[in-house]
């Protein structure tokens, strides 16, 4: 599909993926979620700050009634992940008992998902699955798998749609490949 062409930032090396595709994909998902929950009510719980953008949109794609809420954790400083997961914000809500719906914006060694899946399976939830927009199937260090995926992209550092390089780039529409040294 050609994209309607959008101003580029000057420190963005390419679009990996534009806000036209976004958009579709994430209805897709939206959908396709909306089946597979139908007649219950899933709590989406969003893993901050990454998934906001994400979470805003596919929120609108899910017809049912559902809860949202937050985590956060940090386990990266600029590029690189020290490996080590802390849990920074915990939910408001009880888990037990709920179709839990982990929304998370990319999955690189997998580790942030690993460390809240242990935790949050160990709450007695009904159901515990995770969305996560993008996948770097090749930089996994701990298996972890998503329910849905949005897209599978290389292992190459991406920024924009909620993603971040110390705390900048959230806000562009497309998700794109950050250029070396910045
Ligand atoms: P993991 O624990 O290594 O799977 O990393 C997951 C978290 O790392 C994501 O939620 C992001 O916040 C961050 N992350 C991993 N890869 C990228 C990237 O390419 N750009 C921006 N953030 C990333
Ligand atoms: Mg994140």
């Amino acid at each position: 599909m050609t994209e309607t062409s959008i101003p580029v930032h000057p420190d963005v090396e390419k679009v990996l993926i534009g806000p036209e595709a976004l958009q579709k994909r994430v209805r897709e998902l939206g959908a396709e979620i909306s089946r597979d929950y139908a007649g219950r009510h899933p709590t989406l719980l969003g893993i901050l700050k990454g998934s906001v953008v994400f979470l805003g949109d596919l929120l609108r794609s899910i017809p049912l009634d559902c809860s949202v809420d937050f985590l956060s954790v940090s386990s990266y400083s600029g590029r690189q992940s020290t490996g080590e997961v802390r849990l920074l914000l915990d939910l408001r809500e009880s888990a037990a008992g709920k179709d839990l719906l982990l929304v998370e914006d990319i999955m690189d060694s997998g580790l942030t998902l690993h460390y809240l899946l242990d935790i949050l399976r160990n709450r007695g939830p009904r159901s515990l699955e995770v969305c996560a927009l993008l996948d770097k199937p090749d930089c996994r260090k701990v298996a972890v798998s998503a329910r849905y995926v949005g897209f599978r992209i290389p292992d190459e550092f991406v920024v924009g749609y909620g993603l971040d390089h110390n705390e900048k780039y959230r806000n562009l529409p497309y998700v794109g490949v950050l250029k070396s040294g910045k």
